[in-house]
Formats: structure tokens, C-alpha cells, sequence
């Protein structure tokens, strides 16, 4: 069998025609599913099982009722243990910038016109939406028709809740014409206070019933959840494996964004709105065009209590989408849209105590233990203290009554304390300087504010943390891999490194003598076999998850990135590592040269591979993991797929964040000095010495209009 196009569109299929293909995909993905993880032996690319996948998918949404007790959409591997089948956005959905003070919003405004070369007299014109604390969906239209809905996930692979969105009456199923041929449709779903009032009452009930009949030792029936607040509320109703339950939820949608499109069919954000209202979606009515972002805030911070629903912000959106278009994002937020908060919520209690954490690179943070307190939407325990130095400027000591604060998503915070005078005040609080978790000392180096554990591998937090990070969604992902499994596979000694991860399975027999993991109620059964399965399905991964995964200081997704993005394979960025290590050699150099890694990345990494230990663990992993070389970008894509590029001198036209941002897009490395290995000098006016070089190296050098003309920017 192969996975070649099938020329149908799922809609075209009569309901015998879906039940075949579907009959047959069942037995093809199976079919890979055993070559990729009983024989190591794939017979198509990820792409082309992807594919497949996603067709199987398109045509069960379309014909739930053909779904078939051995679809793919049901086995583990392909689908969570929980019960929703994982949904790939076709465009990633990204979260959004924050911004707390009319500066912060001054800055973003700046940042626009610096990117964009505008004058600092052109108003820019943007649209204020309130934003609404809820849950944000992903819809999927194709030919006009509601195909898909996932929740966001990750950003970049969600739950596929279809049936439960079709419950909703504000989602259109079918949009009038004219649509693109395809396109994903972004909104919240969220609930109004008043309902939310009545159906928290409901579910107090409701509970207050159950523990009745529990107490008289009647039939239980389903858990009740009593919701905190309006978001927690839609999220549970929006998440329930059964869609009668979402349908007699009282929840709302509104639509406020375009994921990918074969088209895009609007000019401005404000004209998108309207057409999104036209298709039949409800737009909030706040919505408005506005160039005085700090009047409209004002208005609507003086509005906020009396709206039917919660919000904790404004949205701005730059209103010109080719502009948007144009600004592109830095890691996971535009750089065209900010969120506005409000003033975060404060609230009083007491202090019980102060817990250190140790973390994956042995810092000690400080966290404070509370008396229960409802503030910012939620009942909150936990706070952080930051810092050594920050609890003693603050003078915080356990047993004082302190403010907190916590604004919308962010951890909350200590602010200060407010009856230091009281008289019978203990002492001050003296921050630990042996790690708590393996007694070793914990230093501060230098300037560092952090005081860290000298522990290294015998200190067991750190190995725990590093497991965590590890396993994480942004990392390698592993399912069934979650804190409460790690913690439990390293007590019981069977994972010290992630290596031993992959080894679990020769574990398999002893871990089902565990409590709660073994052949007894329902759902222990496949708890092994889950997990397992979580482990097997990455033993391939993109490069730039493996190395975030690695757990390096200062190794974040995004450096991760630039880094898979400029060595391409573990081998060679292994290889070059060790290179590094020479002060001067070129290796180092070139790390040096990469655009976004600065001299304090590079030097932790070099020091990363400098020790044996990490290249044992590195290498012992390697026989399990093939982190996925990147290929260099189709190079018939664009003239600058996979090149080297050096920007110097001022260009006119364009300013150097979009020019890079630009070539990076197209797959081009932009660094910063000139060598043998640049490919393209790119010469702007009172361009200085690395034009001179470029010429002594016989580098390729291009204009300011030759790179506009390469880099397909319209002619000025
Ligand atoms: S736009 C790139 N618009 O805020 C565009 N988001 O921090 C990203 N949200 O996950 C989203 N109201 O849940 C956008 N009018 C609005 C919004 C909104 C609420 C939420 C959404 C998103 C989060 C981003």
C-alpha cells in the first residue's frame, strides 16, 4: 500500500465510499504503526504517515458515525489515554505579549514603526478587543464547511473536540459564500458571569447530593467539579468526552482571528471582523478601530465590572494585515499584537512558611506557603519570593501578613509585608546555604542572584527536574511521562538519566506489580502499555526539541532553534562543540556568529560538552533518540535557503529587523562577522570594514535593491 493522494475531498465521499477508505486507512496506518514501532523499520516519511492521519481524521469528522472500533483515531500513540484524538494546527497558535503601563504599550507601538521604517508621524491604527479570559479554539473550515475544532494545546497540536463545538449555536457549520477553499477560524470560548453563578449553584448541588448518597452509601454517579470561575467553567464543560454534556452548558464563542488561509480575504483586521460576522460568528461589539490605545484602555478598565463577562485586558492588533504580514512574530508572540492587562488584583494573608524548590540547574527559589486566599480569579496557596535578596529587601518572615498580587495568568507575587511593626515578630528569615534535597552547599557566584546547589548528578532534585524538563510537551513530549511518573520511576531507581527512559521497557514486568499500574480496575490495564507506547512514538524528534530537551542553561526552545537551525544534526553540532572549546578557533567563532546567541550562550554550552559526564548521557541517549537532521530548506525554494548571510552598513528601504527577520524566513543563517563561509554580504550605505572583507574573501556582495528583488519584496 502507499500513501498516495486520494482525489476525493472528504465531503465528495458518499457514506459507502468513507466507510471503505476508511476500513482501508485503519489497515494502512496499522500497518506503519508496526514497521515504525515493532521493526525500526518505517516504510514512508513522518509526513506521509501525517497525512494519512489527517485524512482519517477529515473523514471521521464528516462521518462520526462510521468511526470504526479499530481507527487509528482511537489507539494509543495516535490518541491520548484521556479520550481526545490530538489535532495539529495547520498554523501554529501563539500567545500574545503583555503590557502593563501605557510605556510598555509606547514601546510596542515604537517597535512597529522601527521595524516597518515608518515615519514617527504616521498614526498607526489599530483594533482594541476586549480580551476575554476563556478558552481559545482552533475551527477548521474547508469549502465552506466546519471540519475540525481543537482546543489550543500547546499552541502547535491541540484536543479535537469537533462534537463538542458543533454544540455550540454561535459556531457557523457552514459559512455563505464567498470563503477560501480552506481556512482555521480563531476564537474564545468562554461563559457570561450571571451564568456562571447559576451553574456553580448547580454543581454545589449536585455535589452536596452526592456526598449525600455517598453517606448513605447509595450508587455515586459521575464526579461533580465545582468551577472556581468563569474559564474554569468552560474549560471543563468544553472538555467532556461526551457532547450532550457541553450542549447543556451555557457557553459562547467569540471569533476573532484567521490561522492559515488559502486566501487571504481581507485587507484589515477591522474588515476581517466584519466578514467573520457576515459568515454568521459573533464578534464582541467592543471591538473598535483605535489609534489612542490608552484612552480606549481607560474606558474600558472604568467598563470592566459592569460587562456580562469577565475580562482581564485589551487586545491591540495592528488594524493593516500586510502590515501584520510583514512584522511577522519573535518566538510565539506577534510582534503586530499586544495584550494590555489591567492593574493586577492584590489580597492579604498569612505567611506559613517558606519553601525552597531546587531546580533542573540547581537554583534555589524561594517559594511562600499561604493561608488560602481568592485573588485574581482563583484560590492560591503558593507565591514566589524570586530571590535570596529579594525576601530581604522586602524583609518578609514566616508568620507576617503579606499582599499578593496576581495579574490574569502570571504566578502570583509577593509585594510586600504589612504589619512589620507588629511586636512579636520572629526572625529574620535566613535563606538555606546547604541544598535541601542533598545537603551539599549551594553558592553564589559572582554577581549571580541565585544561589545554587554544587550537587551536580548526586543531587536528586536536579535529576528529577531534569528528568521533568526532559519529558515536557516543549521538549520531547513524552504522554504518560508527567511529573508524578517521573518522581516514582526515580524513587524506585529505574530512571537516573533520560536514557533510562527508553530502557523502561525491559522494567515493563516490575512496574505492573505497582499499585495503581497493574492488570486491577478498570484503566490500570493499559497504564504500562500506555506509557510505553508515550516513549516508543519519540524515539524520533525534531532537533530542536532534543537539544531544548538536553536541559542546558540558557538553552531555551528559541535558542534551541537557532542552533538545529545553523548545525543541522547532532552530529556535527557535537563535533563542532568540542571544537569550541578552543578560545579562537573557528568553531567558536562560528557559534559566536550566530544571529541571537550571545557570548554568555555560547559559553555555557561550550561548557555543556566540555564535560565527559554530559557527552556519556548525551551519547548513551543517542542510542535510543535520532533527533531529525534539518534539511536545508528546499533549496529551489529561495535563493537563500540554507546560506549564510552578513547585513552591514544602514539600509534605506527597509530597517534590520525586517530584513533579517525576512531572510531568516527564507531560510538563510544571518551572523554577524564575515569568513569563508558567508555566502551573501548584503551592503547597505557607509557600509565599513565587512564590506572591505567580503571583497578580500571573494564573498558574493549584494545591494540593498538586489536583496529586496532575492527576498521577493515588492520594488519601492
Ligand atoms: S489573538 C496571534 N484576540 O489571549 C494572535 N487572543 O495571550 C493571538 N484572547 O490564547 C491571539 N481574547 O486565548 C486574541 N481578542 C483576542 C483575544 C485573545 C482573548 C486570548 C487567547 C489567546 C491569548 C493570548
Amino acid at each position: 500500500m502507499s500513501a498516495s493522494l486520494r482525489p476525493l475531498a472528504p465531503e465528495a465521499l458518499t457514506e459507502a465510499q468513507a466507510a471503505e477508505e476508511l476500513a482501508a486507512l485503519a489497515g494502512e496506518i496499522a500497518h506503519h504503526d508496526r514497521a515504525y514501532h515493532e521493526r525500526d523499520a518505517p516504510e514512508v516519511s513522518d509526513a506521509e504517515y501525517d497525512m494519512l492521519v489527517r485524512r482519517n481524521r477529515a473523514i471521521e469528522a464528516l462521518f462520526p458515525d462510521l468511526i470504526r472500533a479499530d481507527s487509528p483515531s482511537r489507539r494509543v500513540g495516535a490518541a491520548p489515554a484521556e479520550g481526545f484524538a490530538k489535532s495539529r494546527h495547520l498554523a501554529p497558535m501563539l500567545s500574545l505579549d503583555n503590557a502593563f503601563a501605557p510605556e510598555d504599550f509606547l514601546e510596542f507601538a515604537a517597535r512597529i514603526r522601527r521595524f516597518l521604517s515608518l515615519p514617527a508621524e504616521e498614526p498607526l491604527r489599530f483594533v482594541a478587543e476586549p480580551k476575554i479570559d476563556g478558552l481559545s479554539v482552533n475551527l477548521l473550515y474547508e469549502h465552506g464547511r466546519f471540519v475540525k475544532g481543537a482546543t489550543r494545546g500547546d499552541g502547535v497540536e491541540g484536543e479535537d473536540i469537533t462534537p463538542n463545538l458543533l454544540t455550540l449555536k454561535d459556531l457557523p457549520r457552514e459559512l455563505p459564500a464567498p470563503f477560501p477553499e480552506l481556512i482555521e477560524i480563531r476564537g474564545e470560548v468562554f461563559m457570561d458571569r450571571a451564568d456562571f453563578v447559576k451553574f456553580r449553584a448547580e454543581q454545589e448541588q449536585a455535589l452536596a447530593e452526592r456526598e449525600a448518597r455517598k453517606a448513605s452509601g447509595g450508587k455515586l454517579g459521575p464526579a461533580v467539579n465545582v468551577p472556581v470561575n468563569p474559564r474554569n467553567a468552560a474549560a471543563g464543560s468544553l472538555r467532556q468526552l461526551d457532547p450532550t454534556i457541553t450542549a447543556s452548558r451555557p457557553l459562547k464563542l467569540f471569533a476573532y482571528a484567521m490561522g492559515q488561509a488559502s486566501a487571504i480575504p481581507a485587507d484589515t483586521h477591522e474588515h476581517w471582523l466584519d466578514l467573520l460576522r457576515r459568515w454568521g460568528f459573533s464578534v464582541n461589539p467592543l471591538s473598535t478601530p483605535v489609534t489612542e490605545a490608552a484612552e480606549f484602555q481607560r474606558k474600558m478598565a472604568s467598563e470592566r465590572a459592569a460587562l456580562a463577562y469577565e475580562i482581564d485586558g485589551v487586545v491591540y492588533k495592528l488594524d493593516r494585515l500586510d502590515w501584520q504580514a510583514r512584522l511577522g512574530f519573535v518566538g510565539r508572540a506577534p510582534r503586530w499584537a499586544i495584550a494590555w492587562k489591567f492593574p493586577a488584583e492584590q489580597a492579604r494573608t498569612r505567611l506559613l512558611a517558606i519553601e525552597i524548590q531546587v531546580g533542573r540547574t540547581g537554583a534555589l527559589t524561594p517559594r511562600a506557603v499561604m493561608a488560602p486566599v481568592f485573588v485574581g480569579g482563583v484560590t492560591v496557596t503558593h507565591a514566589t519570593l524570586h530571590n535570596e535578596d529579594e525576601i530581604a529587601r522586602k524583609d518578609i518572615r514566616i508568620g507576617d501578613t503579606i499582599t499578593l498580587q496576581r495579574a490574569g495568568d502570571v504566578i502570583p507575587q509577593v509585594v510586600g509585608v504589612v504589619d512589620a511593626d507588629r511586636p512579636d515578630r520572629g526572625p529574620p528569615y535566613a535563606f538555606p546555604t546547604l541544598c535541601p534535597a542533598c545537603g551539599s552547599h549551594a553558592v553564589r557566584e559572582g554577581e549571580d542572584v541565585v544561589r545554587r546547589c554544587t550537587g551536580g548528578l548526586i543531587c536528586p532534585a536536579q535529576t528529577v527536574e531534569r528528568l521533568k524538563h526532559f519529558a515536557s510537551r516543549g521538549a520531547m513530549d513524552i504522554e504518560g511521562l508527567g511529573e508524578e511518573n517521573i518522581l516514582l520511576l526515580h524513587e524506585e531507581g529505574l530512571v537516573k538519566s533520560p536514557a533510562d527512559i527508553f530502557r523502561l521497557k525491559d522494567h515493563a514486568a516490575r512496574m505492573r506489580q505497582w499499585e495503581g499500574w497493574g492488570k486491577g480496575a478498570k484503566g490500570e490495564a493499559k497504564k504500562v502499555s500506555n506509557l510505553l507506547a508515550g516513549i516508543e512514538a519519540r524515539r524520533r524528534v525534531p532537533l530542536e526539541r532534543f537539544l531544548f530537551g538536553l536541559g542546558i542553561r540558557r538553552i531555551g526552545a528559541q535558542n534551541a532553534k537557532l542552533l538545529a537551525r545553523h548545525y543541522q544534526s547532532i552530529g556535527h553540532l557535537r563535533a563542532r562543540m568540542l571544537e569550541a572549546r578552543i578560545l579562537g578557533s573557528e568553531a567558536r567563532e562560528e557559534l559566536g556568529s550566530i544571529q541571537g546567541i550571545g557570548p554568555a550562550i555560547a559559553t555555557e554550552l561550550v561548557e555543556f560538552f566540555a564535560e565527559t559526564h554530559n557527552l556519556d548521557a548525551l551519547d548513551d541517549l543517542l542510542r535510543y533518540v535520532t533527533p531529525e537532521d534539518v534539511a536545508g530548506l528546499d533549496a529551489g525554494d529561495s535563493a537563500f535557503a540554507g546560506k549564510a548571510l552578513v547585513f552591514t552598513g544602514t539600509l534605506e528601504t527597509l530597517s534590520r529587523a525586517e530584513a533579517e527577520a525576512r531572510a531568516e524566513a527564507l531560510g538563510a543563517k544571518v551572523t554577524k562577522s564575515v569568513s569563508k563561509k558567508t555566502d551573501f554580504v548584503v551592503v547597505g550605505a557607509d557600509a565599513g570594514s565587512k564590506a572591505a572583507k567580503a571583497a578580500e574573501l571573494g564573498v558574493r556582495v549584494l545591494t540593498e535593491a538586489e536583496f529586496r528583488e532575492l527576498a521577493g519584496f515588492p520594488a519601492t
